[in-house]
């Protein structure tokens, strides 16, 4: 897979449909206007108009029956963002917080991270994994300084 690095920029906005529209279709096929507006809690005049800008940018493609579908570019795009996703996330559960809080902390930073940096914590988390006496460490610290 292409690093993370040498693909394009594209805006938080972009990168949040870019991950919906991949998880979409993972999960049922395929990727209509109607279920992007209720997950992103948007309107779909709102979608149609970003799905416009996306298939300007030739990250997907719009087929008025099928719904829509990524490109190659955008799907890589897409891959990257939900394994970056995959990393913040696996990270921020290694310590007791709710399942929620961690969703809502990743969908946050995951747009403002940089590829070294993602790099880095994926190595951390392994790290932390192979000596479960440091989350036993790091939660005693945060139960006393409660
Ligand atoms: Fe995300």
């Amino acid at each position: 897979m292409e690093s993370v690095s040498t693909l394009e920029k594209v805006s938080s906005t972009k990168e949040d449909y870019l991950e919906q529209i991949l998880d979409l279709i993972k999960e049922k096929g395929y990727a209509r206007v109607v279920d992007m507006a209720s997950r992103l809690n948007i309107s779909q005049a709102s979608v149609t108009s970003m799905i416009q800008r996306l298939d300007a940018g030739g990250l997907v493609k719009y087929e008025k029956y099928r719904g829509v579908i990524l490109t190659e570019k955008g799907t890589l795009l897409a891959r990257n963002i939900t394994k970056r996703h995959k990393i913040l996330s696996d990270f921020l559960s290694l310590f007791r917080l709710e399942e929620d809080t961690v969703y809502r902390d990743v969908e946050g930073m995951e747009h403002h991270i940089s590829p070294p940096t993602v790099k880095a914590i994926a190595a951390l988390t392994k790290q932390i994994r192979d000596r479960p006496e440091i989350l036993e460490a790091v939660d005693a610290a945060i139960n006393h300084s409660d």
